[in-house]
This record gives C-alpha cells, structure tokens and sequence, in this order.
C-alpha cells in the first residue's frame, strides 16, 4: 500500500506479518487519527500480526479497497492531519445487505478482528456488523466534538479547540480595535463541550450550546452592561447545533437590542485540520496500542478510551446513543469571569 506521502528512500521495509488485523477510519476526519493508525501499526507488528488497511471507511469494506498496511506506510505520519487511510460517511452500510457484503470481504482475508476510529455513527456501524456478521470488532473514539461516552477525550478533541482558541485570539484582537461584537461558531453539531471549553479558554462573554436553553433577554443585558463599565470588544462564541440555528441567526436577532456593531464568524473545517497536539498524539498511541491488545485479547464489541487517566474498555452498548454530559460548571466559570 502506497498511502505515506513520502516513503524514506532507501528505508527497510517491515518484514510484513501475516495480515489477520483491519483497520478503518470513519466519520469526520479529526487531527491524531494518523497517530493512532501507526500505534495500531506497530503494536500488531510487534505482536507477529499484520494490518489490512481499509481505505474511505466503510466505503472501503463494500468496494473491497482493501490493501497490506505496513510499518514503512505509517513512517512519518504522526504529526499530519486528516487520515492516510481516507474516510467516509457510508450510508449503503447501513443496510444489512451492506454489512453482508462487508462481512464477505473481510473473511475472505481470513480477518480476525476489525479496529475502528470514529465516532458513533461509525460505532453503529461497528455494532452491527459484530452482532450481525460475527466480525469481531474493537473502536477507538476519534472525532473533534468529544461528544462519545465511556472516555473523558476523543482523539482531536484537544487539536481542536486549540485552533479554535488560536482563531478566536485573533478575532479578539479586531473585535477591540472597531469595538464590535464577535460571534464565533464552532462545531458541533449535537454537543457544545468543544464550544464551552473555547469560550473558557477565550475569555468569552456568553457560550451558546444545545445543553443550555438560551436566554437572548439576559444576554443582551449582560453585554449592555459590560459596554457600560467600559469593557469594548465582545466575543461570543456558539456551537453550530445551538438550538437557535447558530451564530448568523443569533445575532440577526440581538443586533438592534445590543445598539453595537456585530460580525459573524464561522470557523468551520478549519478546525478539523492540521496537525495534532502532543495530547491528541499520546492520546492517539494510547488508544491504539490498547486497541490492538483488546482485540488480540479476544475482546469483542469494546471501546477503548481514558477515564481519569487510566486507558479503560466500555461495551458499545453503553457508548453507542449515549449522551455525554457537559462540564455544566464551566457555564459558572465563564459567568463569574467575564469582564
Ligand atoms: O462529527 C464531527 C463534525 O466535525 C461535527 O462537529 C460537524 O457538525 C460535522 O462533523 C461536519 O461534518 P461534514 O464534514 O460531513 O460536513
């Protein structure tokens, strides 16, 4: 498989053990996918096993773009963004005939067990494909929204809203000089952890979020008030699942209360980009080295994540749907900080 963008010329080429693994990414793309691919890489190397790589997701399963993925492919990868192996949002596996198929490819390679980074539509998927296929299967959580239950972070989690914070620094600079107010939307679409945590970490004035029912009445107050104490330069910021229909309609409707001028920014894809922080990359090969023992532990239908520092196995039954619960003491945080 030819999936490192530049192979180290003249580098030797891993042995290349018996493929019994495969591996897919699925879902949005999140910064640190890369490093847990290698660590799944290396570790069933270094346990005699080799992986098959399954490329664009599930997409991947169906098409049978199946390919060896070896040591030399994961070479210089952990700091890259996005996913050498491609992914995908697969709608056909949703269907049972679509996991059939799925299943077929994957036991004509003799697969032992299927190791899947996403989120939860891709653990869904995953489920399904255990229960139905007896395909063995093991997720590691990986997405920007750290929206998954049964670990306190997702892989891109922290990548994220560091560029998120980076951005809005920026924003923060030009909504002083032209005393304006900011809106910043983030991603999000059912969760607002990513946004809450932003707006911490930015000094913002208000975070929207789907987990708190918004109050526009206070909120223009608050700022009327800060305006009034001197305070120039406002930044807000509003997960794009708000529940008001994000940052553009939000501030369609306080402009004229707030008699201040206002801009809307969406930071969008931008966040799902670029490379990883040291915490997603320790994360990432944490996940993917205890991924690869689960599985070759004969564990089946199993999410590997960190809880209070420890790497933790949680059944996808009590992953998959589940809600998250947000940090609802940040909303405290925030209230007491703002200027
Ligand atoms: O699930 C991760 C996520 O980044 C969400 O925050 C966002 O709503 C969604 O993916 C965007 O998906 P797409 O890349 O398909 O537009």
């Amino acid at each position: 498989m030819s999936l490192s963008s530049s192979p180290v010329p003249g580098s030797i080429s891993a042995a290349g053990a018996d493929p019994t693994l495969a591996l897919l990414t699925g879902g949005g793309d999140a910064p640190g996918m890369n490093a847990a691919i290698r660590a799944v890489v290396r570790t069933a190397e270094s346990r005699g096993h080799g992986v098959w790589g399954v490329r664009r997701g599930y997409w991947g399963l169906l098409d049978d773009n199946i390919e060896p993925l070896t040591n030399r492919d994961v070479r210089g990868i952990i700091q890259r963004g996005g996913t050498i192996l491609e992914t995908s949002r697969c709608k056909p596996f949703r269907t049972a005939e679509g996991r059939e198929k799925a299943a077929a490819n994957l036991k004509a390679r003799n697969v032992q067990g299927l190791i899947v980074i996403g989120g939860d539509g891709t653990f869904q998927g995953a489920d399904l494909l255990s229960r139905e296929q007896g395909v063995p299967v093991v997720c590691i959580p990986g997405t920007i929204d750290n929206d998954i239950c049964g670990t306190d972070y997702t892989i891109g989690y922290d990548s994220a809203v560091n560029t998120a914070l980076e951005a809005i620094d920026r924003i923060r600079d030009t909504a002083f000089s032209h005393e304006r107010i900011f809106f910043v939307e983030v991603m999000g679409r059912q969760a607002g952890i990513l946004a809450l945590e932003v707006g911490v970490a930015g000094g913002a004035e208000e975070v929207f979020a789907p987990e708190k029912a918004a109050d526009l009445g206070a909120f223009c107050r608050s700022i009327r008030d800060a305006f009034d104490r001197g305070k120039r330069g406002f930044i807000v910021v509003v997960a794009e699942g708000d529940g008001l229909g994000g940052a553009q309609r939000i501030a369609d409707a306080v402009r004229k209360d707030l008699n201040l001028e206002s801009r809307v920014s969406v930071l969008g894809h931008i966040q799902r980009g670029g490379s990883p922080t040291a915490r997603d990359r320790v994360l990432a090969s944490r996940l993917g080295v205890a991924a690869v023992e689960a599985v070759l532990g004969g564990a089946d239908r199993i999410m590997v994540g960190v809880r209070a520092g420890e790497v933790v196995q949680t059944p996808l039954e009590e992953v998959i749907g589940g809600t998250k619960s947000i940090d609802a003491g940040l909303f405290r945080i925030l209230e007491i900080l703002r200027g």
